[in-house]
């Protein structure tokens, strides 16, 4: 598998041909991370390799109509309507996209551009909505590239829609490629690198064929601290040496563990990269708590069952205090009749399918 550079994702000619309207529609899911991104370097770039799973269920739709422009202007034009209805904070977000990423897609400046999108989950709910979104975007531009150059090389164009991506933001970087992917450079993972992410390059024991992630709607307002100002504190941050081991540990050992079926060890490692996760946020300069009291009873309830049981049940935490619990199918009518509580409480449910 080639490791492109940047160089390799800017168009080498003008296109021969620009047709006069375009029109595309696309869906892209969210994922959930297991090793966390938490702190970045340059533009975008990861201080730290993660790895994902797709959440199949928890998708961005978006449709796409372009119209050639009689002038081409620096900036792209678009107009971004989200449920129907302009969104000024989203558009500002992609107007930030588009600067980044016009000059790897100069053709997007021929045109006029139309994005109408919805999500099929709320978008305050904690799930990285950003990652479907900027991952729909880059999946749209990427099949205007392929209209424009029919010649491309396909596998240049698949790790060129999670560059640009990345550029959006960084998880949706791992929102465009198979069911497994890894973004950031590692050692242990052939292909890995810090420009886009790969699918994970090795076999996945069966023990984690079947899995489900349910994610427990705790809190529905709008995060007090956005991931891109965690991201910000992470570089004059204490533990910012000791967390970029860690993060290298603990994925070469997930890795081995997804190899091997090892449940146990899976689970120890993503609860340790929920908490971690957080214990940075409490311990930067300023510090903020995401989690909430519910959060909290939640993860002393998994436990308890857990250690009463003896099933496979985990959590995960993105950067907020919805959880996610993660088990392996089988184990769901046992996890939903001792969690009684769950069968009543607000859940997204998504099958992970390896
Ligand atoms: C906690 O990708 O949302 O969900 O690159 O600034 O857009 P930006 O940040 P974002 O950060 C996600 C952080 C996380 C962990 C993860 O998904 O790896």
């Amino acid at each position: 598998m080639p490791v492109y550079n940047e160089k390799d994702f800017i168009p080498k000619q003008a296109p021969g041909r620009f047709p006069a309207t375009w029109e595309f529609q696309t869906q892209a899911p969210s994922n959930i991370a297991i090793i966390k991104y938490w702190g970045k370097k340059g533009m975008q770039l990861p201080m730290n390799a993660s790895l994902s799973f797709l959440l199949p269920q928890s998708l961005t739709t978006t449709k796409a109509s372009a119209r050639l422009s009689d002038k081409i202007s620096d900036k792209v034009k678009f107009t971004f309507l989200f449920d129907g209805k302009e969104n000024a904070s989203f558009s500002k977000k992609i107007a930030v996209f588009f600067e980044r990423i016009v000059h790897y897609v100069p053709y997007v400046k021929r045109y006029e551009w139309t994005f109408e999108s919805e999500n099929n989950f709320p978008h305050s709910a904690g799930i990285a909505s950003s990652a479907s979104g900027f991952a729909a975007l880059s999946k749209i531009l990427i099949r205007l590239e392929r209209t424009l150059y029919p010649e491309a090389d396909e596998i240049l164009l698949y790790h060129k829609t999670s560059f640009l991506a990345r550029l959006g933001s960084g998880s949706a970087s791992r929102s465009v490629t198979g069911t497994v992917a890894v973004w950031g450079t590692h050692p242990g993972i052939p292909g890995s690198n810090d420009l886009y992410a790969i699918d994970y390059p090795f076999e996945i024991h069966r023990e984690f064929r079947r899995m489900t992630d349910l994610i427990l709607l705790l809190e529905k307002e709008k995060k007090e601290v956005s991931s891109t100002t965690g991201h910000g504190l992470i570089d004059k941050h204490p533990f910012k040496h000791p967390r970029i081991d860690q993060a290298r540990n603990n994925l070469s050992r997930l890795s081995e563990a997804l190899q091997q079926g090892d449940w146990d060890s899976f689970g120890q490692i993503t609860e340790n990269e929920a908490l971690t996760l957080h214990a940075m946020m409490m311990t930067s300069n300023p510090y903020f708590i995401l989690m909430q009291p519910e959060t909290l009873r939640w993860i002393r309830l998994i436990w308890d069952f857990r250690n009463k049981t003896g099933i496979p049940v985990y959590f995960t935490l993105d950067a907020g205090a919805n959880l996610h619990l993660i088990y392996p199918d089988v184990y769901e009518q046992k996890i939903l009749s001792g969690l009684d509580e769950l069968t009543q409480a607000e859940k997204i449910i998504n099958r992970i399918r390896l």
